[in-house]
């Protein structure tokens, strides 16, 4: 018989809530701690425990998963207990840039503790959902050691021995979510206000989501050779973006995301006539086309 595992989950939004119930769900003993310590009776009522300090929450387990709004929050909840960190793992699963995550690894080592970084990919914030995923990077010894504990989590994606990967995975994939949401929305704007059937739109436009999978695919092999497109494309494109302007305008739907995808073809076309050979927007977006 294998003991009962535990866990320790600092950060209790929506997201350290719901991994809090999936941990429980998975029969996993849970101790939580919150800033907001009402938040953490929610928890109580459902199975965790509450530790009444970090110093506590930190004893109570060998790893402490952190769900925290940013980089910042871990050394405002961890600084309080600097000296409990020796030889804790901690999982912070918190969103940052790669290079708050390299940072925050080093001064968790620095008081002796363990480290391993994250970023969940999930619909809002449930884990359960078929799609849901969670990138991870650190010593893969510690992540080997790991992964069974942090399980219910969901699927896991391992990434590397460098703490700063998972959170160049997790943000690549956010800057393409945050142009995709706001386009949906601008999407669904535009058949709101014409009066169309939106079920009917919003049905024949998620009919066919292996589109975006073959674009995603064929602009990262031509990616891969420079991007994508020729003088001809970049004008047909910047044209096309017009007619969505066009279109969201008469409406009164706002068009700044289709405008600033324009102004990237007229980029393209402008270094293009400049360098007397094809500038496609990639190279633009990669920050190597002056
Ligand atoms: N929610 C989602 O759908 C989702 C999906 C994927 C990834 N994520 C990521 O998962 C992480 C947590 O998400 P969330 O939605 O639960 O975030 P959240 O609503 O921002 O809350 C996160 C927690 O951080 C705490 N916190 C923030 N600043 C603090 C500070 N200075 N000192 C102490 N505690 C502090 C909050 O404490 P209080 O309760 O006291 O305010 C709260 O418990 C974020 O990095 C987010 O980007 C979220």
């Amino acid at each position: 018989m294998t003991a009962k595992q535990s866990v320790t989950v600092i950060g209790l939004g929506p997201m350290g809530r719901a991994m809090v119930r999936a941990f429980l769900d998975a029969d996993v003993d849970v101790t939580v701690w919150n800033r907001t310590a009402a938040k953490a009776d929610d928890m109580a009522a459902l199975g965790a425990r509450k530790a009444r300090t970090v110093a506590e929450a930190l004893d109570a387990n060998e790893t402490a998963v952190l769900s925290l709004t940013d980089y910042p929050a871990m050394y405002d909840v961890l600084g309080q207990a600097p000296d409990r960190l020796e030889g804790t793992t901690v999982v912070n699963l918190s969103s940052d840039s790669p290079e708050h995550a390299r940072q925050g690894a080093a001064w968790v080592l620095d008081h002796g503790g363990h480290y391993l970084s994250g970023g969940v990919m999930s619909q809002g914030d449930d884990l359960t959902h078929p799609d849901a995923y969670l990138y991870y990077s650190g010593p893969k010894e510690l992540f080997d050691a790991t992964a069974e504990l942090l399980r219910p989590l969901g699927r896991q994606e391992y990434l590397g021995d460098d703490q700063g990967l998972s959170q160049v995975f997790y943000q690549a994939e956010l800057a393409l979510f945050h142009a995709f949401l706001i386009g949906w929305q601008q999407a669904l704007a535009i058949v709101d206000r014409s009066g169309a059937d939106f079920d009917r739109f919003v049905t024949a436009a998620t009919d066919h989501p292996n589109s975006y999978r073959d674009f995603m695919r064929a602009f990262a092999a031509l990616a891969e050779r420079g991007g994508w497109g020729d003088r001809a494309s970049f004008a047909m494109m910047h044209a096309g973006a017009q007619h969505v302007i066009d279109t969201s305008e008469a409406l009164g739907v706002d068009a700044e995301l289709t405008k600033t995808a324009q102004d990237y073809y007229r980029r393209a076309i402008d270094a293009t006539e400049k360098a007397g050979h094809p500038v496609p927007v990639y190279r633009i977006v990669r920050g190597d086309a002056a």
